[in-house]
């Protein structure tokens, strides 16, 4: 089939590149001439474990193109899927205007039937919205569907989650839409839930809101346990193990964040309030998420005696996450906020996060290596699970420390470990 992919970020690279290995013909557009100077040259403009190799495979093979030609993409293709940004916006509800605009451009450059896919997270009614978009721009009627089809790939992990999804949601009252999307996915082994396009936004917003709760259920009870002296760890363990509960999304850390949770969450909190609810559950998973990092800088200032005006502190991590350049919403840039705010001197480091572009690079001090961020610090902060940080040598590292203290915001370190070293060692209930 001949698809067209409208935008070029995570969602919409990753996307297209599977499709082309499913076999497919894709045209990738997005309005960013930078952006699509890079795709086409094989370079992605953002980090993503495996997504260049198989960019570059798929430009050499031909079975992808890149192109900032709105109405050309629009004619030549009949499945059409959106895949632009639907960032934060008032009052935490999911800004549409990206979307509105491509289904506007779909309205005005129609020629014949197409199926159009709204692949990125939107809230409940946005396909009838996008219906009303298409339908008052065409100029004159030609039939469509519009199906949504959300995308639940996790970024670090972005091209195996899009192969091997565990289900494919596919949302639609059209028999032939249906027929189309069904023939385009005929290739995966995973389940399929069909349903109606408002069935199949709620999913979206519930599986991202049901592991963040997870997240936050596993974080404030790490705070109990922390009193009771007892290893959150442990508990994670052993309530995953029970197969209704699962192992997964119960790693106490910092809260989560990222471009997802934080953004679905809020848009599915507003989505209740627009409609006369509360979700109330949902309303303490974002208040427990706030507050952890701040639990975390609380057990930090006790532990190096109350003050830390005039300290020097490693943070080790800036992405919200392994295996990404994302700083979007990371609890690292909050810890590193709250320690300038208390006057601290803040050396950092991250495997692929640079803040040369960042406001933030002219008043934290970047380095190369963990050695040089490291030396001459009163303690280090892990704030993200790189492996990198994992197989660190804390032996060779301890004597460039002007004080051995280890602030593990992630539960990464073996405590007696790094204890045996000589190293006072804090986590998040990781006792
Ligand atoms: C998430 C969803 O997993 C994915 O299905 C959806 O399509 C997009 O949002 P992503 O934001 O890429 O993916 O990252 P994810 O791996 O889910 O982690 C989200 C946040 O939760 C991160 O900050 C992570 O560090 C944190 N997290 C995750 C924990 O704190 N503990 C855990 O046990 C798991």
């Amino acid at each position: 089939m001949k698809i067209l992919v409208i935008g070029t970020g995570y969602v919409g690279t990753t996307t297209s590149l599977i499709f082309c290995e499913k076999g497919h013909q894709v045209t990738g557009l997005d309005l960013d001439d930078r952006k699509i100077q890079a795709l086409t040259s094989g370079k992605l403009h953002f980090y993503e474990p495996g997504l260049e190799e198989l960019l570059t495979k798929h430009i050499t093979n031909r079975n992808i193109s890149f192109t900032t030609d709105t109405e050309t993409a629009i004619k030549e293709n009949d499945v059409i899927f959106i895949c632009v940004g639907t960032p934060m916006g008032k009052e935490g509800s999911a800004d549409l205007t990206f979307v509105k605009n491509v289904a506007e451009s779909i309205g005005r450059y129609m020629n014949r039937y197409k199926v159009v896919v709204t692949k990125s997270t939107v809230p409940v009614g946005t396909a009838e919205k996008v219906t009303n978009w298409i339908i008052k721009n065409q100029p004159t009627p030609i039939s469509f569907d519009v199906v949504s089809n959300p995308e639940f790939l996790r970024e670090g992990s972005a091209l195996y989650d899009a192969l091997y999804p565990d289900r494919i949601v596919i949302g639609t009252t059209s028999e032939k839409a249906r027929t189309i999307m069904e023939e385009l996915y005929k290739d995966f082994q995973c389940p399929v839930v069909q349903t109606n396009p408002k069935a199949s936004e709620m999913i979206k917003y519930a599986a991202n809101s049901f592991l963040a709760m997870k997240i936050s259920y596993i974080n404030e009870l790490a705070r109990l346990c922390d009193e009771l002296g007892i290893n959150v760890n442990d508990v994670s363990k052993g309530i995953g193990l029970d197969h209704r509960i699962g192992p997964l999304f119960l790693r106490a850390g910092m809260g989560y964040g990222g471009s997802c949770f934080p953004k679905d969450v809020n848009a599915l909190l507003q989505t209740a309030k627009e409609n006369g609810h509360l979700l109330s559950i949902l309303d303490s998973v974002v208040k427990v998420n706030a507050s952890q990092p701040l639990y975390f800088m609380q057990k930090i200032k006790q532990a190096l005696g109350g003050d830390l005006q005039g300290k020097t502190i490693a943070v080790l991590g800036l992405s919200f996450k392994a295996n990404t350049d994302d700083t979007r919403e990371s609890p690292s840039l909050i810890i590193i906020e709250k320690l300038l705010d208390d006057q601290v001197t803040v050396r950092a480091h991250d495997p692929v996060v640079h803040l040369d572009n960042s406001p933030l690079s002219k008043v934290v001090q970047q380095f190369e290596t963990v050695e040089e961020t490291v030396s001459g610090t009163d303690a280090v902060i892990l704030c993200t699970d790189w492996d990198d940080y994992k197989s660190l040598n804390w032996g060779e590292l301890k004597p460039l420390m002007k004080q051995p203290y280890i602030f593990d915001g992630r539960n990464m370190l073996d405590k007696r470990k790094v204890e045996s070293l000589g190293f006072h060692y804090i986590g998040i209930a990781n006792h």
